[in-house]
């Protein structure tokens, strides 16, 4: 059963799934053949404490032995990914977003609720961002953007995204936020010099363990110090970054426990606050969508390359080694290489 488990995991990878509805089982009532659906990553079973309460990245119930499942996805559970033709979805009803009239118009906005935009979201959530306030993101990838893009459209007065890929801050400063390329000089200088010496309001971690020096050498503990002290004192930092219980591939002692050397004292003595973990993406996706349907969030901005599922590998390999200008890659499983295209 098992190994049953982990053969289908490695069949088919992808978590960011929307497609049309071709088939129902019984139980599902509100869901019709033919409805165009946006799934969130994480699958809930809609009737557990966690999903009642709207943990439903946190479910009790999908990933027995865990709380939280996904499709496709290390660890969290038996189910298949969205990168192949067709997708099973588990609790239909509960975890199917039925999308508007212009769902396929917009199809490249709306695949974004599966993700990248409600995490991003979650991070300003966590942080607690209000109008006005000034918010300091870590990291402009997919999530570091549309936590750029979230802070925007909740009134942020001053956004500043922090990287060292110049194409990546570039699409931050089209989403309105102010560069800070940490290659250039130290990022909390920048921020600090930015917020008139008293740091953000809020920050937001949007890197990960995974995170880098300016070297590139990788030390899990950057991001997190330098946000204590590039966010004012009473200030409050959400963290959707991943950050692993354990990670014995890394050179760090502390690291390969899942532990870090984190700044508490100063942590402290500012009175700031973190909050952590998954994104309870449909806590906010019906609300984001209505945004896109309205024409004022437009995640799809930030794509960089539309292409067939043969173009997968390929692509993938782009995306692992950073290839300058690979941000966000769109599949089209069912369309061929011929009229999937490349948006750059
Ligand atoms: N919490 C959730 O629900 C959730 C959902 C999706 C993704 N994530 C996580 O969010 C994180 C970001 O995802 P992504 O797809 O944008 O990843 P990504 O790897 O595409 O982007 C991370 C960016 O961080 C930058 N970076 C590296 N070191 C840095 C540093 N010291 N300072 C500033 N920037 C630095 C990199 O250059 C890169 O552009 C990952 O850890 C991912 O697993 C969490
Ligand atoms: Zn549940």
């Amino acid at each position: 059963m098992k190994e049953e488990r982990i053969w289908k995991q490695e069949k088919s990878w992808g978590h960011e799934n929307m497609g049309e509805v071709i088939e129902i089982g019984k139980a599902v009532t509100q869901i019709k053949i033919g409805d165009m659906v946006c799934l969130p990553f994480n699958i809930g079973c809609g009737h557990c404490q966690n999903c009642e309460s709207g943990f439903t990245g946190y479910c009790l119930k999908l990933n027995p032995g865990f709380a939280g499942a996904a499709y496709g996805f290390a660890g969290m559970g038996p189910y298949s990914g969205g990168q192949a033709e067709f997708l099973r979805v588990p609790y239909g009803d509960f975890n199917c977003l039925k999308l508007p009239e212009d769902a396929s118009e917009k199809e490249n906005d709306y695949v974004m609720l599966s993700d990248i935009l409600p995490t991003g979201y979650h991070a300003t959530e966590l942080a607690g961002v209000k109008p006005g306030d000034s918010v300091v993101i870590y990291g402009a990838g997919p999530v570091g953007l549309m936590a750029a893009h979230s802070a925007s459209i909740k009134g942020a007065s001053k956004i500043m995204v922090v990287d060292n890929h110049a194409d990546r801050l570039k699409l931050a400063e089209e989403l309105g936020a102010i560069a800070i390329d940490f290659s250039k000089a130290p990022a909390v200088d920048q921020v600090l010099e930015l917020t008139d010496g008293k740091g953000a309001d809020r920050g937001c971690e949007c890197v990960g363990y995974q995170c880098c020096d300016k070297h590139g050498e990788e030390h899990s503990n950057i991001t997190m110090n330098e946000l204590v002290m590039a966010v004012k004192a009473t200030g409050s930092i959400g963290v959707v970054g991943v950050f692993v219980p354990k990670d014995p591939k890394s050179k760090e002692t502390l690291q390969k426990l899942g532990h870090m050397d984190f700044d508490f004292g100063n942590f402290w003595m500012k009175g700031q606050r973190i909050a952590t973990g998954q994104a309870n993406v449909k806590s906010y996706n019906r609300q984001l969508c209505t945004l896109i349907s309205a024409g004022k969030a437009t995640p799809s901005k930030i794509i960089s390359h539309e292409i067939s599922l043969d173009e997968a590998p390929d692509a993938y390999k782009h995306f692992d080694d950073r290839d300058k200008g690979w941000t966000k890659v769109i599949l089209k499983p069912g369309k061929n290489a011929k009229t999937a295209t490349k948006t750059k």
